[in-house]
This record gives C-alpha cells, structure tokens and sequence, in this order.
C-alpha cells in the first residue's frame, strides 16, 4: 500500500519524506491557499523532494481551461499527477491528459458509480472522500469496499483507489485490508501511526536495562 501525504507544507514533506516511507503527496486549493505560496514554484519544489506522483488540482471548472491549466501543470514535472474534479467536463479532461500518458487524479468522488466513470475516463487515481461522508452519517469505508470490488472485476480498470479526507489511523487500517492502493493522510495522521504507549514503555524499560550491563555496542 502506498503512503501519500495530504499537504501543501514543503516543511512537513521534506520531513516526512525524510522517513523513506513517503510514496507520494496530494494538493488542493484549500491546502495551496493554506500554505501561502505562489502555487506553480511550491508545486515544482515538491516535485524535487518527493520521488513519486505530485497531486496538483486545476483551478477552473469549464473543459477548456482545464483542460490549459492541466497541460501547464503536467509540463512541470513527469511526478504530477494533474487533479480534476469528478464533473462531466473534469472526466473530458482526465479522458484527454491521459492519452496523453498524463496521471490524472480524479478527486471529489463520494459514489461507486463516479468511480466507475473515473477508470473509464482512464484516470491514474480516483480519490473517494471517506471523512466527508462519515461526516455526513455515511460509512465512507462502504464506499472503499464496493469500489475496490468493483474494479477488481474488471482487469481493464488501471485506476488506483485512492483513499481520501482521511482523519484518524483506523480510517488507514480499513483501506488497507480492503486493498486500497493509496492512502492520502495529513501528516498528523501519518504521525498517529507510528505511536502505541506499549512500544514507548517496552523501549523505556529495554534501555533502562541496557545501562545496567554497563556496555556499550560502539566503543
Ligand atoms: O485532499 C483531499 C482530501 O484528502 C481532503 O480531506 O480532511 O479536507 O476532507 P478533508
């Protein structure tokens, strides 16, 4: 399963990429306008820490400056993923950038069915919201199971189910035994997953041990 980060912060992706267990980040505008860059340069930076797809989202909702802006982003790096809404003219678009041998991440996709038209539309990613829809009273994890089943049905979909809004480590845990290919979590949910109070106590009574030997393993 591969880890992506969901932020815009340069600083918390050179950290966290500095851990080897970064595959990839995701963008978008509310992210962009968080961080407080010109979007183009802080996209290219990140480009240059993280050796894997860079989700950045177009801007406009109509098919031809989309469809501009997608082209300008791609030509960036061979990272960038180019993140189009899951609209009528965002799957032309997606349709398009991939032919062209452009990743495409269809974002926005609460249903199956918009799923489905993602991998029709020859998308790289398809990222179902879970968070919104838990945060709505549905169960956003469902909606991972049926498109994860659904895809596997068929040996032509390519498009990898990326998990997204995601909010805590079980949200992570799910996705992956329903084999989803990516999770995209804040960087304080990757942070989440390394913690358990058992490993903290066990480490703290090993090394309290270790100082009884009076050895040292570099002399
Ligand atoms: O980047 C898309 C998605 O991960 C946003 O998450 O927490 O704003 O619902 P959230």
């Amino acid at each position: 399963m591969k880890f992506f980060v969901d932020t815009a912060d340069l600083q918390e992706i050179r950290d966290l990429a500095a851990t080897g267990l970064l595959d990839g980040v995701t963008t978008n505008p509310s992210l962009v306008a968080k961080a407080g860059r010109n979007f183009l340069e802080l996209v290219a930076e990140i480009c240059q820490v993280v050796d894997g797809p860079v989700s950045a989202e177009v801007a406009a909702t109509d098919f031809p400056t989309m469809l501009a802006e997608g082209q300008k982003l791609a030509a960036i790096s061979p990272r960038i993923a180019v993140k189009v809404p899951l609209t009528p003219a965002g799957l032309k678009v997606c349709k398009h950038l991939s032919a062209n041998g452009t990743m495409v991440n269809v974002t926005l996709c609460f249903s199956a069915a918009q799923a489905i038209l993602a991998a029709k539309a020859g998308a790289a990613f398809v990222s179902p919201f879970v968070g919104r829809l838990d945060d709505v009273g549905t169960d956003g994890m469902a909606l991972i199971a049926d498109i994860c089943q659904i895809y596997s049905r068929y040996p032509s979909f390519t498009t990898e189910v990326l998990v997204a809004s995601v909010r805590h480590p079980m949200h992570l845990v799910a996705a992956a035994k329903l084999g989803a290919h990516v999770a995209t979590m804040p960087p304080s949910v990757i942070r989440l997953l390394f913690g358990h109070p058992l490993t903290d106590k066990g480490l703290a009574q090993f090394v309290a041990d270790w100082q009884k030997t009076g050895q040292a393993i570099l002399s």
